[in-house]
């Protein structure tokens, strides 16, 4: 008998994932690490794969971080590579499938050819209705919620918005994920516990899942597993639990 799977009608809507591990991943089999980002990223298309099978509405994958640039430039430049081909390769893929690409983060610092592939893909899935794929790249949480601070101060003074006016909802919708729901789970994989700076704001009540899996080993049996273990949580929301049982 299959191992039973999870509850489709108590998927989250909206998944983040921490895909980390890839370099120990290629370390421990003596590869240099671009190989292991290289493995990572059949994982990356397994997992969308399988959320668009699910119906989740919003898969958020932290594929580089800000501090990311702070790498050797030859695992920058393997990355972005990686990032190029993807986009390439995926598009049609994305089309047949209806998923439509955005991203998050700080877009012009990438390679100018990145940029152009990126955007071509972000219209041309513009209509999609299926999977939301978000991709985090050169994102920041902390860069992220000073820059929506500066797009309000400049509201204000452009006398379009009041200070009063600012609450959560308009704060949220000066973020890179506007629009979208908050994560419900954020899975990250590597066996670190730690957000290194991954939506701090949009986290703040998401269930965690930390999995000692490398990245590369991360694929759908794993995935289906961390849903799972969503589905036992109870979310309370600061009530207690009875209330939100009745
Ligand atoms: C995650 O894997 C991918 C990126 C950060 C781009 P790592 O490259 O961080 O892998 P480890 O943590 O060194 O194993
Ligand atoms: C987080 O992984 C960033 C991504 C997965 C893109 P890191 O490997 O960069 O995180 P730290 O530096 O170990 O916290
Ligand atoms: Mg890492």
């Amino acid at each position: 008998m299959p191992a039973a799977g999870p509850d489709h009608s108590k998927l989250p809507r909206h998944v983040a994932i921490i895909m980390d591990g890839n370099g120990r991943w290629a370390e421990q089999r003596g590869l240099p690490r671009a190989m292991g980002h290289k493995a990572g990223v059949e994982s990356v298309r397994e997992i969308v794969e399988t959320a668009g099978e699910l119906n989740i509405e919003v898969l958020t994958l932290y594929a580089f971080s800000t501090e990311n640039w702070r790498r050797p430039a030859m695992e920058v430049q393997a990355l972005m590579t990686l990032l190029r081909a993807y986009l390439e390769s995926q598009l049609t893929l994305m089309l047949e499938k209806g998923v439509r690409l955005r991203c998050s983060g700080q877009i012009d610092r990438l390679p100018k050819d990145v940029q152009a592939l990126l955007h071509k893909a972000i219209d041309q899935t513009a209509a999609n209705r299926g999977l939301i794929l978000n991709l985090a790249l050169s994102y920041g949480g902390r860069g992220e919620i000073v820059r929506a601070a500066q797009r309000l101060a400049q509201q204000c003074l452009n006398g379009s918005l009041k200070p009063d006016d600012i609450t959560e909802e308009r704060f949220g919708g000066e973020l890179y994920t506007a629009g979208l729901p908050d994560p419900d789970l954020l899975i990250r994989t590597g066996g670190e516990s730690r957000l290194s700076n991954f939506l701090p704001w949009q986290t703040s009540y998401s269930e965690l899942h930390f999995s000692p899996i490398l990245w590369p080993d991360f694929r759908k049996p794993q995935f289906l597993a961390a849903l799972l273990d969503f589905q036992g949580r109870q979310r309370r929301f600061g009530k207690t639990g009875a209330q939100v049982a009745a």
